[in-house]
């Protein structure tokens, strides 16, 4: 049997009270003030938007030629076949391992600063950026990395020609616009060293004067003051750089006056 309950005068007054106020919400809402509103269609779950720092940094992270050694999405891989002993491919800058090793800002900062010359520079090995990326640069690409490196909608630009090569391997970042000189080498002691040479100049035609000295020294790099962290070096481009690519770009260098 259901059992009866019986309202208590205060609760009955209440349950009144509140008639009475639903009475008067629902006149309002026929006056014209707009009802309680709908909650909003929800975007379905995806990645958090990215900050604008994280969107600089994507763009670097191609304009810098990162892309090419680390991968899409930080994924690394690519062949690192001379790094005896050693890592086997050019690591991923996500996953766990990432996080532990280079999980505060100063750790990434650190690296993109100093380099690192693996086997005395016969590997691939990470590029000394000491002066060519600035504070704001390598705050933008730590968020990016931190962001977990997504899709930005812009893709590593196309290498047609040999400049297009040379823009999008960042050579120009190291050794300036073609044939007017380097970049400082802020950390070098050697004299001869301070400055990153320029290419196309007539002291370059004069030392590079055929295709296979050029080509050599892209695809082998070059490593001043052996060990001397944050001196930038001429990175090994051999197993990154696509040999139609490494030949566009020697091509063009060869001839350019
Ligand atoms: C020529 C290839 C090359 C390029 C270009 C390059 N890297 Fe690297 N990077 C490496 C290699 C190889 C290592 C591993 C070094 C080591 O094991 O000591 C590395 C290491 C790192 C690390 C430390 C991760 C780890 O597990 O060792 C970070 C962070 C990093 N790179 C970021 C960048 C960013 C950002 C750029 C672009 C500004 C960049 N790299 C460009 C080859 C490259
Ligand atoms: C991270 C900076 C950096 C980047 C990026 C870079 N280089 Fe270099 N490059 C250097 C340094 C430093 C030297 C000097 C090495 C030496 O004297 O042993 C050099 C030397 C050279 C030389 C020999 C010139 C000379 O007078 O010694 C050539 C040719 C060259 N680079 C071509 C290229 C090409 C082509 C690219 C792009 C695919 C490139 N570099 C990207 C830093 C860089």
């Amino acid at each position: 049997m259901r059992r009866k309950v019986r309202l208590r005068p205060a609760a009955w007054l209440a349950a009144a009270l509140l008639a009475a106020g639903m009475w008067a919400a629902a006149g309002c809402a026929q006056k014209g003030v707009p009802p309680k509103t709908q909650p909003a269609p929800q975007p379905a779950p995806g990645p958090a938007p990215l900050s604008a720092a994280a969107r600089e940094g994507g763009k670097l992270y191609l304009a810098y030629a990162c892309v090419y050694c680390h991968g899409v999405g930080g994924t690394g891989g690519v062949p690192n076949p001379f790094n005896e002993g050693g890592d086997a491919t050019v690591p991923p800058l996500v996953g766990a391992g990432f996080q532990r090793d280079y999980g505060t800002d100063q750790a990434v900062a650190a690296i993109l600063k100093s380099g690192s010359i693996l086997n005395s520079g016969k590997a691939t090995s990470m590029p000394s950026w000491n002066g060519i990326l600035n504070d704001q640069q390598t705050a933008n690409l730590t968020a990016y990395i931190r962001a977990g490196l997504p899709d930005t909608g812009e893709a590593p630009p196309a290498t047609r020609s040999g400049t297009d090569v040379y823009d999008a391997y960042a050579c120009g970042k190291c050794h300036g616009p073609i044939g007017r000189g380097g970049v400082a080498n802020v950390a070098a002691t050697d004299a001869g060293d301070k400055e990153i040479p320029a290419l196309g100049t007539p002291a370059f035609h004069r030392e590079f004067d055929t295709d296979a000295k050029i080509r050599g020294f892209i695809i082998n790099g070059s490593v001043i003051e052996q060990g001397k962290a944050s001196v930038v070096f001429m990175p090994r481009w051999g197993d990154v750089i696509k040999a139609a690519q490494a030949e566009l770009v020697t091509g063009w260098l060869r001839t350019y006056k």
